[in-house]
């Protein structure tokens, strides 16, 4: 009896031992900007500490990543064992980023946060996590970016760029000019097609806002026009549905908002009028959803701001409604979450109030639910999924003034955390997570209203 109760204290000792040593590992990373290599990459680069002998490092057992010290000759560290997963060396973790060339066994005491403080330690908070790149080829806000299929990105337009396309090129970190639009745009958008070619629709043009759109081609960096939409419209939304073709919802037309929605065909290069959705929005957001469906959320209207959501079926061409959201808001984001909910976060309340409230949306329900509160509210800021499922909030309007502060959704959790400033307050801008899973922020409106050349990097 009483050596089976020893046994039993053992095991609980080795339970606790074992618990403490993971929470040890998790407290060694970075929340900031987030330790998340690309569990394929072996570039073990990616900054995590204020140690530059620190690497974010990937787990092969808990699939995440870990700061540590990773100045160590590899013939002192043994590989993991056969399953390239495990290690049953005491205190050390697989891990299969290093510059070994092999999955090792890394002992977990140069992962502590002593060795390797995180970047977001309060004694560390104004370390940036944030790197500038070179300027863009004009400064502009309200325009609109793309990732291209080479790895490229795309901006186009924007107040004050107007017609000027630019291409920021990742291996070089430079821009460079690309061929005009016709028409110039800002509160566009663009959606890249299944064949590369990028569509460019509607937008407020200079004196009068197009109904045009235009082709961008990465292989000549050039535009042509293509079909005319049936209206103008800017602040609308686009999305690339499963069969390919692009969903173009509401938006502003001269003095109205819009309820219409029509369908590009990438094939035909002709716009078909669908079926308009039960209200007029603009600023609102459309997401594709797992199923293919789309939805779309709040915005404002003729009436004012909306909760409501709605759901187009792409086999049937219609419009359902679906869950309202607890608060209704325009002009914020909408980001589809790893399980497939989507976030909503921030926006604009009123005409004078903006929220830092956040919920999310089950497709599997319809409905939606509360979850934690951002650091301030916000309106025209950003929102980015990283490669870790957590999602990036970057800069916009705060209390009337422009913002340098990001911060992390943790769905795990449900909370948001505060990360690394930028380099510049920013509205208006754009972000693009790129293939290596850094975050380019590009132009955008300061404190000044200048509308910024300013572009710089997260990760
Ligand atoms: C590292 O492990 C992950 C699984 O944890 C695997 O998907 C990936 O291919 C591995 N990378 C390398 C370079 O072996
Ligand atoms: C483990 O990794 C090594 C080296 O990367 C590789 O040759 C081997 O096939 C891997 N084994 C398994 C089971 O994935
Ligand atoms: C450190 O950060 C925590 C949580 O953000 C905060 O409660 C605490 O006051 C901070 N401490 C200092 C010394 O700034
Ligand atoms: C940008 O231009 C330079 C030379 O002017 C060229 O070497 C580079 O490949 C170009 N990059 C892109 C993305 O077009
Ligand atoms: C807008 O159009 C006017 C003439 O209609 C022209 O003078 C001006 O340069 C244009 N602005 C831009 C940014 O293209
Ligand atoms: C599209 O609209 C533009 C501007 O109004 C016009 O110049 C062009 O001819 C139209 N294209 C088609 C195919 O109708
Ligand atoms: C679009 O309409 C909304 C609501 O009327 C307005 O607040 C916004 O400024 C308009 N957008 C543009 C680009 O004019
Ligand atoms: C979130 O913020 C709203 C107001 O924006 C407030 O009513 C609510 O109590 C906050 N929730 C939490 C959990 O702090
Ligand atoms: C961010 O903005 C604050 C003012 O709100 C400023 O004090 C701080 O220096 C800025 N941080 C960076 C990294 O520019």
């Amino acid at each position: 009896m009483q050596q089976q109760f020893l046994i039993y204290l053992v095991l609980i000792i080795i339970y606790f031992l074992h618990f403490i040593t993971d929470q040890g590992t998790v407290n060694a990373q970075s929340s900031s900007c987030e330790c998340s290599p690309a569990p394929y990459s072996q570039s073990g680069t990616i900054r995590c500490s204020t140690n530059s002998d620190c690497e974010c490092l990937w787990t092969t057992l808990t699939e995440r990543g870990i700061c540590a010290d990773a100045v160590m000759p590899c013939n002192n560290l043994q590989s993991c064992e056969n399953d390239n997963k495990t290690c049953s060396i005491p205190n050390t973790i697989c891990v299969n980023n290093t510059h070994c060339n092999r999955p090792v066994c890394y002992p977990l005491e140069r992962a502590s946060s002593q060795r390797c403080p995180s970047l977001n330690d309060n004694s560390t908070n104004n370390i940036p996590r944030w790197s500038s790149t070179t300027n863009m080829v004009a400064g502009c806000y309200a325009h609109a970016s793309v990732l291209l299929k080479n790895g490229h990105v795309l901006v186009a337009g924007g107040s004050s760029a107007a017609l000027i396309t630019q291409v920021y090129n990742r291996a070089e970190g430079l821009w460079n000019r690309t061929g005009n639009m016709f028409f110039a745009r800002a509160y566009h958008t663009l959606s890249l097609l299944n064949n590369g070619n990028v569509l460019i629709s509607g937008g407020k043009g200079n004196g009068s806002s197009p109904n045009t759109a235009e082709l961008y081609d990465p292989l000549t960096g050039s535009c042509t026009m293509t079909g005319n939409m049936s209206v103008e419209r800017d602040s609308h939304t686009a999305s690339v549905l499963t069969t390919g073709n692009v969903l173009v919802t509401g938006g502003n037309s001269s003095i109205t908002s819009l309820s219409s929605a029509e369908l590009f065909n990438p094939l035909t290069g002709l716009w078909t009028v669908t079926s308009s959705m039960s209200i007029d929005r603009t600023l609102h957001t459309a997401s594709v959803l797992a199923n293919g469906q789309v939805l779309v959320v709040g915005g404002e209207s003729s009436i004012g701001l909306l909760s409501s959501t709605e759901l187009y079926d792409l086999t049937r061409g219609v419009w359902s409604r679906t869950g309202n959201m607890i608060s209704a808001r325009a002009r914020h984001t909408a980001t589809i979450l790893s399980d497939g909910k989507v976030l909503v976060a921030g926006g604009r309340l009123s005409n004078k109030y903006y929220t830092d409230t956040s919920e999310i949306y089950d497709p599997t329900t319809g409905l939606w639910t509360k979850t934690g509160n951002m650091t301030i509210p916000r309106q025209w800021h950003t929102a980015s999924l990283l490669p870790n499922g957590r999602v990036l909030v970057v800069g916009g309007i705060s209390n009337s003034v422009y913002v340098n502060t990001t911060e992390i959704y943790d769905p795990l959790t449900g909370l948001w955390a505060k990360a690394s400033n930028m380099n510049t307050m920013r509205g208006y801008h754009t972000a693009t997570i790129m293939a290596n899973g850094r975050i380019l922020v590009a132009g955008g409106l300061d404190n000044d209203v200048h509308p910024l050349f300013n572009a710089e990097l997260c990760g």
